[in-house]
């Protein structure tokens, strides 16, 4: 591929089409790390350096949502000490990023059971999401001990808790009243999706809110991912028609009606 440079690659996104919501599947530590003769735990450390950068690059552009999937409930079963070294770096980086999340107005949002996470790492990543509740910009949201259908399974059991309450009519429960009880309730549905290291697979991640998402799947591994490789996924996004099941003719005779 023809290297292009970070203002190359600015100059072809057209900044009316952005997406709304970007989700991330941040895979590739690992191999990473192992292409380096290094440890695991050196790859998740060099992925904090990218999550920066994404998250940087998002506020830059004025995208509103960033969803970051960082530990998924299946990988609670990863070796002890990954685990351990995992939830460590997860509440040192945020705390260290605090001051600049601050300063570029993001809000941090916890997707996940949480409860699941060790007390201190969980105290300070509560510390954090609550020192940036007033901000208003780029709305980041960590996925963290999540997963779809632990996250399906949950907003299930509080619809027949608030149904056998008497508080919600059976009935009325549609599509939206659902979505309401997902812990991305008020968030719109992610208009793209990218993951990277390779795989070509979802590893039970949003399965409801990506209905109509546009699929990226890169080879590039996590901690290579900076934001030349994100600016070509909106790129690349920007050039496919999003039809929700309309024909192209309609799409095209009228934009805005989807
Ligand atoms: C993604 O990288 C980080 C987490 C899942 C926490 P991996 O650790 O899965 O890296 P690979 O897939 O083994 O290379
Ligand atoms: C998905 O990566 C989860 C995260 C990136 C947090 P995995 O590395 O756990 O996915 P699988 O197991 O290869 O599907
Ligand atoms: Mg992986």
């Amino acid at each position: 591929m023809e290297e292009h440079n970070l203002d190359q690659l600015l100059a072809q996104i057209d900044m009316t089409r952005l997406p709304r919501h970007v989700a991330m599947i941040m895979d590739g530590n690992g191999r990473w790390a192992k292409n380096r003769s290094q440890q695991r735990s050196d790859g998740h450390y060099a992925g904090i350096t990218s999550v920066h950068n994404v998250t940087e690059f998002s506020s830059d552009l004025g995208i509103k949502y960033l969803t970051l999937y960082a530990f998924s409930t299946e990988n609670w079963n990863r070796p002890t000490e990954e685990v351990e070294t995992l939830m460590y770096l997860i509440g040192w980086a945020i705390e260290r990023e605090l001051p600049e999340l601050l300063r570029n107005n993001v809000r941090i949002h916890l997707i996940g059971d949480m409860e699941r996470i060790p007390e201190g790492p969980r105290k300070r990543l509560f510390d954090c999401r609550d020192a940036t509740a007033h901000c208003t910009g780029l709305q980041l949201l960590m996925c963290l001990s999540y997963s779809s259908r632990w996250e399906i399974a949950d907003a299930a059991r509080k619809l027949a808790r608030a149904a056998a309450d008497g508080s919600l009519d059976p009935d009325s429960i549609d599509e939206s009243v659902f979505a309401g009880y997902l812990a991305t309730a008020g968030v719109p549905d992610p208009d793209l999706l990218i993951r990277t290291g390779g795989e070509q697979r979802i590893s039970n991640y949003l399965l409801w809110q990506i209905a109509y998402s546009e699929l990226y799947f890169t080879p590039t591994l996590w901690p290579d991912f900076g934001k030349e490789a994100y600016a070509r996924a909106i790129i690349d996004y920007q050039q496919r028609e999003r039809r929700f099941g309309k024909t192209s003719e309609q799409v095209q005779q009228n934009p805005g009606s989807l």
